[in-house]
């Protein structure tokens, strides 16, 4: 696609070590010859994702450390950036956690914060930060990967769905604020089997089967959101279960997430029992 809008532009991608993230940023590498910068935590992490790109983008793709929740880490990466006259023309707002399934008031208050920083703040201080910046390109873009908890909220998912709906909400916003002037796009994947679930099943337990048979493969979901963001599509929605959420959400707003809990209570599984067992 040499003629894509992407074509050797120069992109910061968050949580670009692994799942989805690190599938945009090779994409990003390879098929549209662009200069990435990736951002996540773990070295170890990063230097494998290196490691599997291999000595071909050594030049393309260069990384920095830091936890995307914490502002004055953008603030500082935004100084290194004009330290360096390094123009970024697009910004993916991917990195994110999903707390384990679990009854509201079983939610400590650390896990509920860290949820709303590392999922909501964290776009709220990049796109603060980087917004100036972006609209000195001549192909300004943001694109926010949300998720299908952001459509319909069910039981369990209170502080993940919150997080996701508030970046829906502000995306939305944004996206008509600058209508015209940068491209924004809202990304909203079903379940995708990536290591998101790390803390949530048993491993080889019945949780963790039904998991991978109602989630999307990741090069597949990959795939699909790069068509989106390659066509500039306001709003992408992936994933069987993402399309099931997104009609409930609209058609049977109440008793749409009442059929969901009731196959989640029949399933009888590890990886919601936090949720409705007394
Ligand atoms: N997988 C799904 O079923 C699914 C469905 C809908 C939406 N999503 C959304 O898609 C996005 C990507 O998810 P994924 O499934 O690819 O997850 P993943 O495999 O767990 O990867 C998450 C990435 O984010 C980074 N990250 C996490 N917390 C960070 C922090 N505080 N600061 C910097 N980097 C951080 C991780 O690296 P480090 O650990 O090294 O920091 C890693 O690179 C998330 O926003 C998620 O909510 C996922």
């Amino acid at each position: 696609m040499s003629n894509c809008w992407l074509q050797g532009k120069t992109v910061v991608v968050t949580g670009a070590s692994g799942g989805m993230g690190a599938g945009i940023a090779a994409t990003l590498l390879k098929k549209h010859n662009c200069k990435v910068i990736g951002v996540a935590r773990s070295e170890a992490k990063m230097k494998k994702f290196v490691e599997e790109l291999g000595p071909a983008y050594e030049d393309k793709f260069s990384y920095k450390l830091f936890d995307v929740s914490n502002k004055e880490n953008w603030e500082k990466f935004y100084e290194e950036l004009v330290e360096k006259d390094i123009q970024v023309d697009v910004l993916i707002n991917n990195a994110g956690i999903l707390p384990k399934f679990n009854r509201f008031d079983r939610y400590t208050m650390d896990e509920i914060e860290r949820a709303m920083n590392i999922n909501f703040y964290s776009c709220v201080y990049s796109m603060k930060i980087m917004i100036p910046m972006l609209l000195k390109s001549t192909t300004p873009a943001i694109i926010n990967i949300d998720s299908s908890a952001a459509l319909m909220s069910l039981a369990g998912t209170s502080i993940y769905s919150a997080s996701k709906g508030a970046l829906k909400s502000m995306t939305e916003s944004i996206r008509e604020e600058f209508r015209g002037k940068m491209y924004v796009g809202l990304v909203c994947p079903g379940f995708t089997k990536t290591d998101i679930f790390r803390d949530q099943t048993n491993e080889g337990g019945k949780g963790e089967k039904i998991m991978n048979m109602i989630s999307t493969d990741c090069d597949l979901m990959v795939k699909m959101i790069m068509f989106g963001i390659e066509h500039k599509q306001s709003l992408q929605i992936h994933g069987v279960d993402a399309h099931f959420m997104s009609v409930f959400g609209k058609l049977l707003p109440v008793n749409g997430s009442r059929l969901f809990s009731s196959v989640m209570k029949a399933a009888n599984i590890d990886l919601f029992s936090g949720i409705f067992d007394d």
